[in-house]
């Protein structure tokens, strides 16, 4: 059977078949999800504010409980959308605000921008830079640093 979930941002209610996790939700209705590490509970890039609901979602799982303990942003009412399950009625869903550096498809053609919005480390969602910021190239370099290191991560735990 299905179950409504509200997405906070677009003011959307989208339903999902019971069990299905929140991501599907998300990506059904075009909320830009990077997933990172491709739905194994192991990156920031899913990371959501349960703003109402919680208890009608799956609990959670180790994986998921180690990947948000190190998530820079977490709030008791954080889950990420690849690993919670809708089980019941009334959850409403947040995302927080800004955008992943791996997301960013040329790192180079932000020197000299103020970024537009927070740009985010995939992995603990730390703010690298905030938004308004003035983009150097000393800090596009370190966005490139830690972009390579992520996908290193990710690779590596391929199996995991
Ligand atoms: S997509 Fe990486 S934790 Fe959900």
């Amino acid at each position: 059977m299905a179950k409504l979930v509200k997405l906070s941002p677009i003011d959307r209610e989208t339903s999902v078949k019971t069990n299905d996790n929140l991501l599907s939700a998300l990506l059904k209705n075009e909320l830009s999800v990077l997933q990172e590490c491709n739905g194994r509970g192991m990156c920031s890039t899913c990371h959501v504010y349960i703003k109402e609901g919680i208890e009608s979602l799956s609990p959670l799982n180790r994986r998921e409980q180690r990947a948000l303990e190190i998530i820079t942003t977490c709030q008791l009412n954080s889950r990420l959308a690849c690993q919670a399950r809708v089980l019941g009625e009334g959850v409403v869903v947040e995302l927080p605000p800004g955008m992943y550096v791996n997301a960013i498809e040329d790192i180079e053609d932000l020197i000299g921008r103020r970024a537009q919005q927070n740009i985010l480390h995939p992995l603990n969602g730390q703010i690298l830079v905030e938004e308004g910021k003035l983009i150097t190239r000393t800090v596009v370099n370190q966005l490139k640093e830690i972009r390579v290191k992520v996908e290193e991560y990710l690779a590596k735990t391929a199996n995991a």
